[in-house]
């Protein structure tokens, strides 16, 4: 399964932050935004990525994040020259694609609890596998209704009167038919290659699976002001009462095994003193020690 993060657009909801940094870069409390999602793709096993943004940004995201070898990981970076919609991404990134399967995830989407990724990549065979979670605000999403029997009926883009309270998160997972149907796509009335257009087309072909994500599954976008200062709100909240970092790519790449003890003890050591190396020297290499011993 390859990966593909997207982290681009004009981040104009944010504006004036966005006038120098992008989006994704902007600090969700303690990291850069992009290293949540990035780690969700290495704890469901990903290691070849695909980083698609802005002509402008893309050069800060190489400077952020580098060829991906620290993180025992391989980095192919695009870009796309105007945010033409989520699902050009599966045009930019074609020959990175290849034939395999592939996920994509929106650079500003933030996940966290539970191994439900982890599962569906590793049982995703065919079609698609997208999933649903209860919102209060479903209008700003892509919206899924479920029949009785918990099976998807239909999929809407922003709908003014929602069929239900369940939105598309921005995690999604496509077979290689993915190419094939984004190039029959016709751009929507705003211009863009919709990634709802997408899975609808895989729901009318009878190959979308959409799984509903758990209660304590935690789900949060960061694109606005507020929502941006709610999801740092969060992540200190959960970090400080457990001791743990959420979105830490370093511990992830370790835990999947992409990176050893001993690599990873040397790139603690090149860090800056602060409590990101802090928290990996001792809540990971030392504790990895312990274990061994
Ligand atoms: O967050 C999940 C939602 O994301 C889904 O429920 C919706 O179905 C989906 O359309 C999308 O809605 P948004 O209104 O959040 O889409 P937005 O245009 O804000 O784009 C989401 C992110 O993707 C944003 O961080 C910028 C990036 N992006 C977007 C477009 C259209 C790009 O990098 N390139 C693009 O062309």
């Amino acid at each position: 399964m390859k990966g593909i993060i997207l982290a681009g657009g004009a981040g104009s909801r944010l504006y004036p932050l966005t006038l120098v940094a992008s989006k994704q870069l902007q600090p969700v409390y303690d990291k850069p935004m992009i290293y949540y999602p990035l780690t969700t793709l290495i704890e469901g096993g990903i290691r070849d990525i695909c980083i698609i943004s802005t002509p402008h940004d893309l050069p800060r995201f190489r400077q952020l994040l580098g060829d991906g070898s620290r993180f025992g990981l391989k980095f192919d970076y695009r870009e796309q020259a105007k945010p033409e919609g989520i699902a050009q991404a599966f045009l930019i990134a074609e020959n990175f694609i290849g034939h395999d399967n592939v996920t994509l995830i929106l650079g500003d989407n933030i996940f966290y609890g539970g191994d439900t990724f982890q599962r569906a990549f590793a049982e995703f065979k065919s079609g698609a596998t997208v999933f649903g979670y209860h919102v209060q605000d479903p209008e700003r999403y892509g919206v899924v209704e479920f029949d009785a029997n918990g099976k998807a009926v239909s999929i809407e883009e922003k709908p003014l009167l929602p069929k239900s309270n369940y939105a598309v998160p921005g995690l999604y997972i496509y077979d290689n038919e993915i190419i094939s149907i984004v190039k029959n796509l016709k751009p929507s009335a705003r211009g863009e290659l919709e990634i709802t257009a997408v899975n609808v087309e895989y729901l009318r072909r009878g190959t979308l699976r959409v799984q509903r994500l758990a209660r304590g599954f935690a789900w949060l976008d960061a694109g606005t002001s507020s929502s941006l200062h709610e999801a740092s709100a969060y992540v200190q909240t959960i970090e400080k009462r457990a001791g743990i970092k959420i979105g830490c790519p370093e511990e992830a790449a370790f835990q999947s095994g992409f990176v050893a003890l001993t690599a990873l003890e040397k790139i603690v050591g090149e860090m800056p003193n602060c409590e990101y190396r802090e928290y990996l020297a001792k809540e990971v290499v030392a504790e990895a020690k312990r274990l061994k011993k």
